[in-house]
């Protein structure tokens, strides 16, 4: 599991938490006054911040799902994150001490796509999968599942839906097994699409 130097379970009041952009950058009035580790020298006292361990944890987690993946650049990191995407986190003390188990980072996106008859389309405002990561030791367990389901749940999106950047095969074979995802409509770009995607009147280009 991965060690991060610092107690993490102040940060997950539940298992599965949110990040977004606001919660990462500590405002200078935090670095200030922020009332966190007062025993720590001053220069490094920022970096016990909630909002320095989490873009910490992101930086770690994004680099691992990128080595998991063969990815020579990470497709999550604190700095790249913007307005419009959101980092779901899941930890548990399944390990005897509170650890990050897995990542999985949403957004939308406006996509031109090619429908079932072949048809260019331009779909505002899409969902889509962009970084997904079970930690190793915890693969193959339902964890993946249940952070993809409260992902779900809380931006209230429906599977077939999401557009998914680059699938591994190891997420096919997931969305295939828990969704019955497995028929794509072949795309110019690097975003798989299932086919039901197109199921719901959408705005022709
Ligand atoms: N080989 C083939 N299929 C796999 C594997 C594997 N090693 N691991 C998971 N799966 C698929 C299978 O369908 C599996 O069902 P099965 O065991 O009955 O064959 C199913 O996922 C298991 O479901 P969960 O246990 O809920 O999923 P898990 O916790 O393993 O999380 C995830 C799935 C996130 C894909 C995980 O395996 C992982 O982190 N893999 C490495 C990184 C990766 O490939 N991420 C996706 C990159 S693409 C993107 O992010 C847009």
């Amino acid at each position: 599991m991965v060690d991060f130097g610092f107690d993490i379970k102040h940060l997950f009041p539940q298992p599965i938490i949110r990040v977004q952009p606001h919660s990462l950058r500590p405002k200078i009035t935090q670095l200030h006054h922020h009332h966190y580790s007062l025993n720590v020298n001053p220069q490094r006292r920022h970096l016990t911040l909630p909002s320095c361990q989490l873009s910490q944890i992101l930086d770690v987690m994004g680099k691992l799902s990128a080595d998991a993946q063969g990815l020579r650049h990470p497709v999550t990191t604190a700095d790249k994150l913007t307005a419009d995407q959101v980092v779901y986190l899941m930890a548990d003390e399944a390990a005897g001490h509170w650890a990050i188990t897995g990542l999985l980072k949403v957004g939308t996106k406006d996509l031109f796509l090619f429908d079932q008859e072949g048809c260019c389309r331009r779909a505002n405002q899409t969902p889509a999968i962009l970084d997904f990561y079970v930690h190793e030791s915890r693969q193959r367990c339902g964890q993946g599942k249940l952070l993809f389901e409260w992902m779900l749940e809380q931006q209230g999106w429906s599977p077939r839906k999401c557009s998914v950047d680059r699938p591994s095969k190891k997420l096919l074979a997931f969305m295939g097994k828990h969704y019955g995802l497995v028929r794509t409509i072949p795309q110019g770009n690097n975003f798989v699409l299932y086919e039901g995607f197109f199921d719901d009147p959408i705005t022709k280009c």
